[in-house]
């Protein structure tokens, strides 16, 4: 399986990705995780994406391309993958297309905004290990501590309220015109966003006939 997951900043592409990668074994590549790892760990690309991350600005194509093909030609990618939080911009799918790389679908979880802005006021992330929570719907055991790794929860910095705002005005300018790069090719999937993260991962596979 070579998936694209699609979808507005919270609409749930990390909760699914994690759900299909521990059931089916297949590598996340999440653009948004290797690059807070980045920022974390002060690289080069780190220090070039903190300010475009923290304005909820897209981090430039040209960084994203190169992150995303190098990681792609690890041998672990070979049987399949799911790409979550790239392409953003028509011009980063071109570039995947012009680089050889096919994908058997495009997957779009579809939540509308008003939502949106619940769940990342909810959303608390593990600060060592990257798990993510929701304060209402997938609670940890422990209110602010990890259940893998017992690292402290933490919000998110760009899901302050008017960061957020300006991630969901650059998905519809920016990334939401995806939808119809990939109908065009015939690879485009919809699946709605349900309330819980159960009933989502459901539709998902059966989506893609899993
Ligand atoms: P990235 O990390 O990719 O952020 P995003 O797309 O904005 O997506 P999120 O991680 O915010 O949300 P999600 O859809 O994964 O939702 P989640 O599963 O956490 O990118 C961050 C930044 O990096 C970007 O703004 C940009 O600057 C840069 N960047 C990354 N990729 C780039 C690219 N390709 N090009 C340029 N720049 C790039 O769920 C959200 C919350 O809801 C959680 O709390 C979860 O528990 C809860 N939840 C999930 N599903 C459900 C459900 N069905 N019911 C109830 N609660 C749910």
């Amino acid at each position: 399986m070579k998936l694209v997951l699609l979808g507005a900043p919270g609409a749930g592409k990390g909760t699914q990705a994690d759900i299909l990668c521990g059931e089916y074994n297949i590598p996340t590549i999440s653009t948004g995780s290797i690059l807070r790892e980045a920022v974390k760990n002060g690289t080069p690309v780190g220090l070039k994406a903190k300010e475009f991350m923290d304005s909820g600005a897209l981090v430039p194509d040209e960084v994203i391309i190169g992150i995303v093909k190098e990681r792609l030609e690890q041998p672990d990618c070979e049987a399949g993958y799911i790409l979550d939080g790239m392409p953003r911009t028509i011009n980063q799918a071109q570039a995947l297309e012009d680089g050889g790389v096919e994908i058997d679908a495009a997957l779009s979880l579809e939540v509308l905004d008003e939502t949106i802005v619940e769940r990342m006021t909810g959303r608390r992330v593990c600060g060592e290990c990257g798990a993510v929570y929701h304060v209402v719907s997938n609670p940890p055991e422990t209110d602010g501590v990890c259940n893998a790794c017992s690292g402290e929860l933490k919000l998110r910095a760009d899901d302050a309220p008017e960061t957020v705002k300006q991630r969901l005005h650059i998905y519809h300018e920016q990334t939401e015109p995806l939808k119809d790069f990939y109908k065009s090719r015939g690879k485009l999937l919809l699946v709605e966003g349900r309330e819980t993260i159960e009933e989502t991962s459901r539709e998902v596979k059966k989506a893609l006939g899993l």
